[in-house]
C-alpha cells in the first residue's frame, strides 16, 4: 500500500509519502514547513495560515512527488500511489481548508481512493512510525486496550483505544491545553512563540521545587483537566516578582516549577487511568510528547506503578504536526473502511474523537 497524507490543520503545511507491506514501513518521505511569521504575533493567525498554506501545498507536494519518483524520467506521482489520507479536523476550518482541498483535487484527478482523517487519530498513530531505533515499534504487538494521552497545543485528552478506529473519550480539558498552557506561560516570560520548546529547554537548570504552582484537577477522581488555574497562578505569581525576571537563576526556577506543575497533572492522570482500565499499552501523544521530562517522568511512573503497560513514545520528529502520522493514520483507515466521497468531503473544525 502507497498512500499520501496531507496535513494543513493548524500553522504547519505538510506531506507524506508512505510505503507499507505487510504492516512493515518501506518507504517514508515527509516534508513540513512550519510557519515561522506567527511568531511576530505571539500565536497563529488563522487568515495568515491559510495564506501560507495556499503559497507552500503545491511547492510541498512538488518536492515530494521528486523526491518519491524523481524528477525528469520515470512515472508521475499519481501513477504509484493507492489512496490518499487528509486531514480534514478538528483544526483552523481556514487551514484545514487548503489541505483537503488539495487531497480533493488530487483524488478526483488521479481517481484515487481519498481517506478524510481525524488529527487527533492520526497524532496517536504517529507511535507506529519508525523510530531511531525500531524500525516498526508496533509490528506484531499485542496492543489493545490501549490508553492514549494526547498533548498538544489545541488538545489535552485520554482515550481508550480500544481497537484500530475505535475510540471512547475519558477525559479532556475544561479550558486550556497543556501545550497552551506552556505556550501562554512562556508568553508571560517573555519567551516566544511556540512556547513549550523553550520552557522546557530554560527548565532544564532549574529547581522544580522552586516555587508552588497549582496542579488544578489532579486528585479529583476523573480524567478531565484544567490548566487555565496555573496559568493565572504564574501570571500573578510574575507580577509580585518583576523584579527578579532578568535573574537567569529565578527564569530557570520559574520554568522548571511550571513545567513540573504541568507534568504532574498530566501524569497522575494517565497512570491512574492506565491501571483503572487495564490497559496493555499506553500511547503518549502530539506536539507536547516532545517535552522529555514528560517523557522521562511518565515512563518511570508506569514502570512503577504498572510494570505490565508496554509504553509507547513517537519518535521527536514526529511528535509535533507532520503528514507522516497522516499517512500512517490513513494507511489502518483503509483497513478498517471505505474511502470518502471526494465530492463530499468537509472540514470539521471541532471533530471530537471518541465522544
Ligand atoms: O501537535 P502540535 O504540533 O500542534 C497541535 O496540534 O496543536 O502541538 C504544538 C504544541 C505547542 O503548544 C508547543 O508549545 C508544544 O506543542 N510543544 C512542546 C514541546 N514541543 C512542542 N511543549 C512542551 N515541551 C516541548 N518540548
Ligand atoms: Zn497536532
Amino acid at each position: 500500500m502507497r498512500i499520501i497524507g496531507i496535513e494543513s490543520s493548524c500553522d504547519d503545511s505538510a506531506v507524506a509519502y508512505l510505503e507499507v507491506k505487510g504492516d512493515r514501513v518501506v518507504q517514508l518521505e515527509h516534508v513540513v514547513s512550519s510557519q515561522i511569521i506567527h511568531a511576530k504575533f505571539g500565536g497563529v493567525v488563522p487568515e495568515v495560515a491559510a495564506r501560507e498554506h495556499s503559497e507552500k501545498m503545491p511547492l510541498l507536494l512538488n518536492e515530494l512527488a521528486s523526491r518519491v519518483v524523481g524528477q525528469l524520467s520515470g512515472p508521475m506521482l499519481g501513477e504509484v500511489i493507492d489512496a490518499i489520507a487528509v486531514t480534514s479536523g478538528p483544526g483552523l476550518a481556514t487551514s484545514l481548508r487548503v489541505g483537503l482541498d488539495s487531497g480533493r483535487a488530487l483524488a478526483a484527478a488521479w481517481d484515487k481512493p481519498l481517506y478524510a482523517i481525524n488529527h487527533i487519530e492520526a497524532h496517536i498513530y504517529s507511535n507506529w512510525l519508525p523510530s531511531l531505533i525500531d524500525p516498526s515499534p508496533l509490528e506484531g504487538a499485542d496492543i489493545f486496550p490501549a490508553l492514549a494521552l494526547v498533548v498538544s497545543g489545541g488538545h489535552t485528552e485520554l482515550l481508550l483505544v480500544k481497537d484500530h478506529g475505535k475510540y471512547e473519550l475519558l477525559g479532556a480539558t475544561l479550558d486550556d491545553a497543556s501545550g497552551e498552557a506552556f505556550d501562554k506561560i512562556a508568553k508571560l516570560m517573555g519567551f516566544g512563540y511556540p512556547g513549550g520548546p523553550k520552557i522546557s529547554a530554560a527548565a532544564a537548570d532549574g529547581d522544580r521545587q522552586a516555587f508552588d504552582f497549582p496542579r488544578p484537577m489532579m486528585n479529583k477522581n476523573n480524567f478531565d483537566f484544567s490548566f487555565s488555574g496555573l496559568k493565572t497562578a504564574v501570571r500573578y505569581f510574575i507580577d509580585k516578582n518583576r523584579n527578579r525576571m532578568e535573574n537567569p537563576e529565578f527564569i530557570a526556577d520559574l520554568a522548571a516549577s511550571s513545567e513540573q506543575a504541568i507534568v504532574d497533572v498530566l501524569v497522575s492522570k494517565t497512570v491512574r487511568a492506565a491501571r483503572e482500565q487495564k490497559v496493555k499499552t499506553v500511547l503518549l501523544a502530539g506536539g507536547v510528547a516532545a517535552n522529555a521530562h514528560l517523557r522521562n517522568t511518565l515512563r518511570g511512573w508506569l514502570a512503577k506503578d504498572v510494570p505490565e503497560v508496554h509504553f509507547v513514545e513517537p519518535e521527536l520528529t514526529y511528535c509535533t504536526d507532520n503528514a507522516a502520522m497522516i499517512a500512517m493514520a490513513g494507511y489502518w483507515n483503509t483497513k478498517h473502511r471505505d474511502p470518502d466521497e471526494w465530492s463530499a468531503i468537509e472540514a470539521d473544525p471541532n471533530w471530537e474523537l471518541g465522544r
